[in-house]
């Protein structure tokens, strides 16, 4: 279209330009043709009409004010626009495309369908996103070198992957998502690291595609990929994001499809088949419900309801299933929508998000649906009934778990548990009882020791704990639970602590176990795993750095050093399980 009509103005232009040319010659003889005073009439009537027209200039210029507008509603509804399948760049062509199409798009969340009825495009809501100027103390600057040397070995022998192996110079590939990147980048921009940056989003917009016939796991994926991609969208304001959300979103949604709408574990992201776990017939509870904010989210950005109406479903659904004072078992079945009744009941593995996303959901959701804080509260205070209790001889508290349904007490942590501090701290700063805040620094407290009672300073996977006096130490270590994954949990609690106390020790905590890690798992070319925390001789390094190190033990280490209460506002934001914050609604 744009070739025809260059052609057209290339053939009329000649002789237009000929004929003005033979009209300023005759206008020019006849000016000569008049008299002295007949010019001078010519020019004071020139004077006057140009008098009037200034005039008359702010009726003008209101008309003007009309001509602006048209195309500065275009401009606005072009800013919101998603274009869901291709490069968000061509976003011009495809304002063009719909209106000429009439289709109209007005409202956030309307979609144009194509013909396999696939969205097309989305009216998504306008974003201008955030600005982060680095770090200011020296704590984060530290840090800040620390994912530097992370990034540039990723980078260097891992690049495009999920998982770098720092120590064989090689990579490991999960899902093939290149989870590593996904998962770093709204690190990356906290951190204020323009050139890191650039390269992971152009491999975003150019290289991350879902069109992958490969199994992955529907939480996983959801917490990192999803929430990743969310979360840098809200705090750079870049569409792209949003784009490739929508289209992970429509293909996890499959999952869903089951009687009760509680989701099987696992799904094929090509051929959109979803399935149970190769080993149980079961998702795991805590899976199942820690998607809630993403896929939330996912509906308030993009205006599309459908990803919240799935998801939120389940969290309806498990409200009404009976529990043992708000505790619940860590299988349930998605076919039958039943908790397996003999499985264990933990704060640990498989179980430990579902309290924390009861509670974040209800502040993501600003506060209004009552079900979600209530079964919180119920759920805590069912954690001080039966599963907290106090460690021979220094009375140190700490989260057992319940086996077989709920008979058989085991004095054992996970060191995921140690999320819950943290978790606590946010609650009562949003009107939970303030007994949680005791709790939570007696927890606190326990997960620390886990960390400083061994001589790497680092603390295992998992701890045991002494409660009948059958020894002399509080708490010990089994072979297999001695490694060290990089994990989170504890630095996350640290930085809530922080930040609602200002006591000053958690940050010394936070700047105790970052040096621990320097020490013994910062590798030649990155960070790595290791076997065993009690041998500060041989740490047994696993040649492996998972994305959450980069994705929550950097940015929580970060934020925790920052005495800015502002950097990121737990007032404004809400931070999913994976570490990535996203926005808080009014309702
Ligand atoms: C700060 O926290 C530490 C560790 O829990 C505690 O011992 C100390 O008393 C606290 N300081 C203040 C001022 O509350």
């Amino acid at each position: 279209m744009t070739a025809l009509k260059s052609d057209h103005v290339a053939l009329n232009l000649p002789s237009e330009v000929y004929a003005e040319t033979k009209k300023a010659k005759s206008y020019w003889r006849w000016w000569n043709q008049l008299s002295r005073f007949q010019r001078s009439l010519i020019y004071m009537f020139v004077v006057a009409v140009l008098f009037t027209i200034l005039y008359f200039l702010p009726g003008n210029s209101d008309s003007a004010i009309v001509d602006v507008e048209k195309p500065e509603v275009n401009t606005l509804k072009k800013d919101v626009l998603v274009n869901i399948r291709n490069d968000p760049r061509d976003v011009e062509n495809d304002f063009n495309e719909i209106e000429n199409d009439n289709q109209v798009l007005e409202e956030p969340g309307d979609v144009q369908i194509d013909d396999n009825s696939n969205i097309k495009h989305v009216l998504a809501r306008p974003n201008t996103g955030v600005q982060f100027t680095g770090p200011t103390e020296e704590r984060q600057k530290a840090v800040v070198e620390a994912f530097k040397h992370a990034w540039k070995g990723y980078k260097q022998f891992a690049w495009g992957h999920d998982h770098l192996k720092p120590i064989s110079e090689g990579y490991h590939d999960w899902f093939g998502l290149g989870l590593t990147i996904v998962d770093s980048l709204d690190t990356i921009y906290i951190m204020g690291l323009k050139n890191e940056y650039a390269e992971a989003r152009e491999w975003i917009d150019k290289h991350l595609h879902f069109d992958k016939n490969r199994d992955v796991n529907l939480f996983e994926v959801t917490i990192r990929v999803l929430g990743g991609l969310l979360s840098i969208y809200h705090l750079s304001g870049d569409r792209m994001y949003l784009n490739k959300a929508i289209d992970l979103g429509d293909r996890l949604l499959p999952c869903f499809e089951t009687e009760m709408g509680v989701p099987f574990s696992d799904i094929n992201l090509f051929t959109r088949k979803a399935h149970a776990p190769k080993w149980s017939p079961d998702s795991s509870t805590s899976e199942v419900t820690t998607i809630q904010l993403e896929f939330r989210d996912l509906s308030r950005s993009s205006g599309i309801s459908k990803y919240e109406n799935a998801a939120a479903k389940v969290s309806m659904h498990i409200h009404k299933l009976e529990k043992k004072d708000g505790l619940v078992p860590i299988f349930i079945n998605a076919n039958s929508g039943q908790f397996r009744s003999y499985s264990t009941i933990t704060l640990g593995a498989r179980g430990d998000s579902y309290y924390e996303y009861l509670l974040k959901q209800w502040i993501q959701t600003g506060k209004t649906i009552d079900y979600l804080r209530d079964d919180y509260i119920e759920g805590i205070s069912g954690v001080e009934k039966h599963l907290t209790h106090r460690t021979v001889p220094n009375g140190f508290l700490f989260v057992g778990e319940l086996l077989v349904g709920g008979k058989d007490f085991k004095p054992k942590m996970d060191h995921l548990t140690c999320y819950l501090p943290g978790t606590l701290a946010l609650g009562v700063h949003y009107g939970m009882p303030e007994s949680h805040m005791k709790l939570a620094e007696e927890l606190l407290t326990t997960c620390y020791q886990t960390y400083a009672q061994q001589p790497t300073f680092l603390a295992p996977e998992i701890t045991y704990f002494n409660i009948q006096g059958e020894n002399s130490n509080d708490m010990y270590v089994k072979t297999n639970d001695a490694h060290n994954l990089l994990r989170p949990e504890f630095i996350e609690s640290l930085w809530y602590m922080y930040q609602l106390t200002k006591n000053t020790t958690y940050q010394d905590w936070g700047w105790q176990i970052f040096q621990a890690f320097e020490k013994y798992t910062k590798v030649i070319n990155g960070y790595t795993s290791i076997g065993n925390v009690r041998n500060t001789a041989n740490v047994r390094p696993k040649d492996l750095m998972e994305s959450f190190f980069l994705s929550e033990t950097l940015k929580y280490l970060y934020l925790l050093f920052s005495d800015n209460p502002k950097l990121l506002d737990i007032d404004k934001y809400v931070v999913n399980s994976e570490a990535h914050p996203l926005p808080i609604y009014s309702s």
